[in-house]
């Protein structure tokens, strides 16, 4: 098998090699246009070193070259020049996910990385700078929301429920769900003084414990972005099952058609490949009817994201 170069030394680079080493995967170094001498990062618990090559002095036989570039121009350009060399490159999905089933190994890789590299999010998302972005009067999130009838709701990928203060008192029933055990747990003890609240660890592609035609509402935020769209369409399958007639869901998705091959490791800001048609489509096909539907800025990205509300009509 080919040692791998990453061609990129600065943020996506590093952040590249971080994943590798999670994964037991040594690199040989890096290439860049603009920077030479050495990279460090941390990576298990330690610090590496690692060289900046020059590429023509990279031995094509011996090496494949992931691409670490956020723009896109950028991207080709040096996409060609490495080819030029005759050197294959290859994708970082490529490498982590051989030989699995790239579904399975996405999700659980997205799971595993929100227990490893999440405290600080879960912790600074509580400010109300971060949750005015869903819960500010003039959101779109905030308005669609209105449109939910909380009688019994399901907040899907909750996370730490950082939103749960936001509708609980408009809400008669609430059942938070996610993958992580360590998440549920923490909701149980935070909201446990609070009768109306139930908990569901999942598997990260159903809802099977809920039952058919029982929820008046579901909505997730700031999750479902990362998901891979095999996952995106169970759960549409899953929300058509479990909503009564009338119910109503809403979603914040991705909107990143950056590239088909990109997951939530190499897409921006963690965003999988997901458009707002195509989720429009999925809904369609999980026999769900499109209600509203928004592009959306993140992060500095223009309509990077996508908020869909979606009926049980
Ligand atoms: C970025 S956090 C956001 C949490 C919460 N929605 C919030 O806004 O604070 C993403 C959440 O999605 C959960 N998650 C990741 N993959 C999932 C999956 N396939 N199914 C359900 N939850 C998932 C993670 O455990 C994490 O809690």
């Amino acid at each position: 098998m080919k040692k791998i170069i990453i061609y990129g030394a600065g943020k996506k680079g590093i952040k590249y090699a971080r994943i590798l080493c999670d994964y037991g995967i040594e690199i040989s170094g890096f290439c860049d246009t603009y920077k030479t001498g050495n990279v460090y990062f941390e990576c298990g618990g330690g610090q590496k070193e690692k060289l900046i090559f020059d590429l023509k002095d990279v031995d094509c036989n011996k090496y494949t070259i992931i691409i670490a570039i956020a723009d896109n121009k950028q991207y080709e350009e040096v996409e060609r020049k490495v080819k030029e060399y005759g050197i294959e490159v290859s994708s970082i999905e490529e490498n982590i996910f051989e030989g699995k089933d790239t579904v399975e190994a996405n999700r659980n890789y997205v799971a595993e990385y929100h227990v490893r590299e999440m405290d600080n999010y879960f912790e600074l998302v509580e400010r109300s700078d971060y949750l005015n972005v869903f819960w500010g009067e003039d959101s779109l999130f905030y308005q669609m929301f209105q449109e939910l009838n909380l009688t019994k709701v399901v907040e899907l990928a909750c996370g730490r429920g950082r939103h749960v203060q936001k509708y609980f008192s408009d809400a008669q029933s609430i059942i938070l769900v996610d993958i992580l055990e360590k998440n549920i747990d923490y909701c149980r003890q935070r909201f446990s003084e609070m009768d109306k609240v139930q908990y569901y660890q999942n598997n990260g592609y159903d809802l099977s414990l809920l039952k058919s035609e029982s929820c008046t509402a579901l909505f997730t935020y700031d999750a479902m972005v990362h998901f891979e769209m095999m996952d995106v369409f169970q759960y549409l399958k899953e929300t058509k099952r479990i909503l009564v007639k009338g119910g109503k869901a809403l979603f914040h998705h991705s909107n990143n058609t950056e590239n088909y091959k990109v997951t939530f490791s190499s897409g921006k800001h963690g965003r999988n490949y997901m458009s707002s048609q195509l989720f429009a489509y999925l809904a369609n096909r999980a026999d769900l009817t499109v209600l509203k539907q928004y592009e959306i800025d993140w992060a500095g990205e223009e309509k990077l994201d996508c908020i869909t509300l979606v009926g049980n009509l």
